[in-house]
């Protein structure tokens, strides 16, 4: 197992430094005037002066207040048309990429050793990336001034609950534990059309759980509570379904819906109704899976890139579809870290329909095939028999 040495400084990820202060209108209160000798005017008529100023200067204080309120309505991204640009301005680098980004990413190298590291001698398992996310954030809100302005507050969006694993996990993260949240499921496992290609992968109804009681109870807060949407998603997510139950941009949305079919109508859903914007964080617990079952071993020595099948597929598309630019923070695109890399997690840093959009993943085909040789996951996934056979998609 090779393990990925960095040149980290990493200590932990402290509090932002120097926030920027949002001060209002000066209050000019000037004092370093020296004092004046006394004037030979009457007392009334200097207060009555006093006073016609103090309501001149607040009739015009209250007329731009009003012009500026004006202006910002006006030029307020409009989330229906899906027109969003980033407004995140200042400190590119030369390539034009936000520098804060880049510097981000590179505290994240080290966090990936950091959560390895403090996970003891847990058991690898599938869903472990997810315990980077509270680094990201960090490590984003760390870099103040360039990335500051991309932390958005939210709710958080699970698809795909099962028996509630990450819903806990997500739970837990400090980041998450007061922020309302939104668990989609059929409840009755995977549906039963599905790509022929993906049967080696999964089973129509797999997955057949309903934890919903339990996880209201021990999830809920006063303020953030947890809601369900239950049903197969091409008949649940219809367009009304946001406003209906109040439904706010996502700070954080986790895809883990297997099949190429669901993650397409999951994102379809979550950017058609505004839930998706610059700032926000979305993961994926199946990236790989794809690559490391069909691919792993395979006598052909096909590799697929993650972009080319299940729901790394339905992300490119997406990306494409939408406009929307994507880079990927932690996780599984760029090397093998030990147990974190399985799952990736991307950052959306603008949206503009007039764009073809970046899926933010660049690993070529010999970086795929070292990811798949050193993942600890990767390497444990084995390909499995077909059950059934199916093509369509629903
Ligand atoms: C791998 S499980 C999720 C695991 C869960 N995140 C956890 O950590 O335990 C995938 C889930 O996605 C749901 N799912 C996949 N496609 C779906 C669809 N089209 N409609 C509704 N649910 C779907 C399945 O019912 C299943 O519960």
């Amino acid at each position: 197992m090779r393990h990925v040495a960095h040149n980290c400084s990493f200590v932990g990820f402290g509090k932002p430094r120097g926030l920027l202060s949002h001060s209002g209108l000066p209050r000019c209160q000037s004092t370093g005037t020296p004092a004046q000798p006394a004037r030979a005017c009457s007392r009334p008529l200097l207060i009555s002066l006093y006073l016609i100023s103090r309501i001149t200067f607040a009739a015009y204080r209250l007329a731009a207040v009003a012009m500026w309120n004006a202006l910002a309505t006006h030029t307020e991204p409009s989330t229906t048309s899906q027109e969003q640009v980033s407004p995140f301005g200042s400190q590119h680098n030369r390539q034009g990429k936000r520098v804060c980004i880049d510097s981000a990413i590179d505290s994240m190298r080290c966090a990936n050793d950091q959560t390895w590291i403090g996970s003891g001698r847990h058991k690898c398992s599938c869903g472990l990336w997810r315990k980077l996310l509270p680094h990201v954030i960090a490590a984003i809100l760390k870099e103040v001034g360039g990335c500051n302005d991309l932390m958005l507050d939210g709710h958080v969006y699970q698809f795909g609950v099962f028996e509630g694993r990450s819903m806990r996990m997500l739970r837990r993260m400090e980041p998450f534990a007061k922020l309302p949240m939104f668990g989609f499921d059929s409840f009755q496992g995977l549906p039963s059309n599905f790509l022929d290609s993906e049967r080696g992968l999964w089973s129509p109804g797999e997955f057949a759980s309903d934890p919903r009681a339990q996880l209201k109870r021990e999830l809920g807060r006063e303020g953030a509570p947890v809601h369900f949407v239950s049903g197969f998603f091409n008949a649940s997510l219809q367009p009304g379904l946001a406003r209906e139950l109040g439904m706010q941009p996502a700070k954080y949305v986790d895809v883990d819906v297997d099949l190429y079919s669901s993650t397409s109508q999951v994102l379809g859903f979550m950017f058609e109704s505004g839930l998706i914007r610059a700032g926000t964080l979305v993961g994926y617990d199946d990236w790989w899976s794809g690559p490391c079952r069909r691919g792993w071993g395979s006598s052909d020595g096909a590799h697929p890139s993650p972009l080319e099948t299940g729901e790394g597929l339905a992300h490119a598309e997406t990306a494409r579809k939408y406009g929307a630019s994507f880079v990927c923070v932690a996780g599984g695109c760029r090397a093998a870290v030990p147990c974190t890399s399985f799952g990736v997690i991307f950052l959306v840093v603008s949206i503009n329909a007039k764009s073809r959009g970046d899926p933010g993943f660049a690993m070529n085909e010999s970086g795929i095939r070292e990811f798949m040789a050193h993942d600890v996951v990767c390497q444990a996934k084995k390909p499995k028999k077909p059950k059934s056979k199916s093509t369509t998609l629903e």
